[in-house]
């Protein structure tokens, strides 16, 4: 069954968009859903957030604050959510890390992959929004106020890109590869075909 579902994607993809109608969308299917977050998720997690978007910290220091928030989120929201039979939608989870800290950052898969044995789940569905990052780029270039990621260059998002196809290609099982420069429609129609599969 699918309960755990993570949404990925490059800053601008249009993941936060889409989340917010799927969610919808399972719900007028008679499913209970909870949607939730990361950096942030919980109390702590959102105080995280706030610190790890904003201020300047050495690429360790912004893995392991991921992975604290991760690891707050999974115990205090998503674990309790799952055992109480509700489908959990998180925009982000791990994945992030490996894309962000790891490819965009350079910090090394095995280190990673030693903070990833700190979370007790994986998701069994991730929709990765893939889109060009020219792409990505113009849809972010109204916004007011960029957080710490968003001022990152284009080669920055380039190398995240590829950070998440590498996850997508460790484990092609998991994930849905969304073609997210289409329009919305054409979005929510490929979206449309994933949630007719979920049981
Ligand atoms: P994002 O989903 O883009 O939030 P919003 O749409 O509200 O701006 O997430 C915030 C940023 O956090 C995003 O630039 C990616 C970054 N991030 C990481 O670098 N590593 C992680 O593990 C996670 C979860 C997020």
């Amino acid at each position: 069954m699918t309960k755990f579902i993570t949404f990925e994607g490059v800053d601008g993809a249009g993941k936060s968009t889409h989340l917010a109608w799927f969610a919808d969308a399972l719900r007028e299917r008679g499913m209970d859903v909870i949607v939730t977050r990361e950096p942030g998720g919980t109390p702590l997690g959102e105080q995280l957030r706030e610190i790890v978007l904003n201020q300047p910290m050495s690429m360790g220091t912004e893995a392991m604050l991921m992975f604290a928030s991760r690891l707050e989120h999974v115990e205090q929201v998503i674990q309790p959510a799952l055992r109480a039979g509700k489908r959990v939608i998180s925009d982000r989870f791990s994945d992030a890390s490996f894309a962000y800290q790891g490819a965009g950052r350079g910090m090394s898969w095995e280190k990673l992959a030693q903070l990833e044995q700190w979370v007790p789940l994986q998701p069994d569905l991730t929709l990765f929004f893939d889109v060009p990052i020219e792409v990505a780029r113009q849809r972010l270039a109204n916004n007011v106020s960029l957080d710490r990621f968003e001022q990152e260059q284009g080669e920055f998002f380039e190398r995240v890109r590829a950070g998440y196809h590498r996850r997508v290609a460790e484990n092609p099982a998991r994930y849905v590869v969304i073609d997210a420069a289409q329009s919305l429609a054409s979005v929510q129609q490929q979206l449309a075909v994933i949630i007719e599969a979920i049981e």
